[in-house]
């Protein structure tokens, strides 16, 4: 039932492959109380999450995004050479230099454009939207990978971000098919505040020296309750903004695969626009806040659950660091 008059369409490109990677290693809330000053019922209560994946010691982000990719690659009947372009969306980078999408395209055999998307959380949304584009309009399969190994950029002492982060990495190959409907999208930023969540050294505008080793100015930090406000309120509005200009309500939502932070977050954006509980997925009960990745791993994670069926209505929505947030329309197609 159409709740508005249409003003954008999606494009016309469907998910033709799903993949996912997540590190061997599970480390459950239990096993943090051993460590650190908390509890598995503070973290449940508080965050939904129960265990989390950590990158195993030189396991790095690239790593993790490349077994994705080829899982989705084969998901797809495709191989590496018929992509003509692999995005990494990532905000935990192999290195500073090169973009971590490069070494991910020599690891799979490919010379395809190449390139990382850094909006954070958000940033396999960005990602997909600049894909969509690029397979509507000439450049065929594309892969988008959302890979993050965020372990290594939290200090493991500090328990207030210490529980709520894992490592994974979930991908996506995106074919054009006129038949099929990705977005429309709505992207954004508010770089204002960005100490709000941030690792405040470590790059160009403050390196990293003796003294930032020392004070941890290097480690994530967050200012969880702002955070969690804006996360509510930016990604039920981004939501609202893709079904007003899809012309269509809250009740032709199917899923709703939301960033995967906190599922107080989920369901409070749920509960805002009147999306019933059961069509909200979650997966941060197993997966930790995966940032970038949270989206393609939660998505997976519904198709394994058999609660992505031919024709659904998918409604993305994420929120991050910059701060930045996007949501997006995908019409889930069954591969042929
Ligand atoms: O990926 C996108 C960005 N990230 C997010 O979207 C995360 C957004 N924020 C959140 O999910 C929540 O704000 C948190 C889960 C981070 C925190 O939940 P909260 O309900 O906002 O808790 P709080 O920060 O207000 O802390 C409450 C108490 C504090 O103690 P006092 O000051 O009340 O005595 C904290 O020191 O909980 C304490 N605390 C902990 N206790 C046990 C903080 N971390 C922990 C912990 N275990 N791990």
């Amino acid at each position: 039932m159409s709740a508005t008059t249409p003003t954008r369409a999606g494009a016309p490109v469907r998910v033709a492959g799903l993949g996912v990677r997540l590190p061997d290693r599970v480390v459950t809330n239990d096993d943090l109380a051993k460590v650190l000053d908390t509890s598995d019922e503070w973290i449940r209560t508080r965050t939904g999450i129960r265990q989390r994946h950590v990158a195993a010691p030189g396991e790095a982000t690239s790593d993790l995004a490349a077994a994705a990719a080829t899982a989705a690659l084969d998901d797809a009947g495709l191989t590496v050479a018929d992509v003509t372009a692999i995005i990494v969306a990532t905000t935990t980078p192999d290195h500073t230099i090169p973009g971590t999408a490069p070494l991910v395209a020599a690891r799979l055999g490919s010379e395809a454009a190449a390139f990382d998307v850094n909006a954070a959380c958000s940033g396999f949304i960005y990602g997909l939207r600049v894909a969509a584009g690029m397979s509507a309009t000439g450049d065929g399969a594309v892969l988008v990978i959302g890979a993050e190994t965020l372990t290594r950029v939290v200090d493991p002492t500090d328990r207030s971000v210490a529980v709520l982060f894992g490592d994974g990495a979930g991908a996506v190959v995106l074919v054009p098919d006129d038949t099929a409907s990705f977005g429309p999208f709505s992207l954004g930023a508010d770089g204002s505040e960005p100490s709000m969540l941030w690792t405040a050294s470590g790059g160009t505008r403050r390196p990293v020296d003796a003294v930032v080793l020392e004070e941890g100015s290097h480690f994530l930090t967050m200012r969880g309750g702002d955070v969690y406000r804006n996360a509510v309120s930016r990604m039920a509005q981004g939501a609202r903004t893709v079904l007003e200009e899809a012309g269509i309500g809250v009740e032709d939502v199917d899923l709703f695969v939301g960033h995967q932070a906190n599922v107080r977050i989920l369901d409070a954006v749920a509960s805002r626009l009147g999306l019933p509980s059961e069509r909200n997925h979650v997966a941060v009960d197993r997966h930790g806040n995966t940032s970038a990745a949270s989206i393609p791993l939660a998505l997976a994670d519904a198709r394994d659950q058999g609660r992505l069926h031919d024709g659904d209505t998918v409604l993305l929505a994420a929120f991050g660091a910059g701060l930045t947030w996007g949501a997006g329309l995908l019409t889930w197609k069954d591969t042929p």
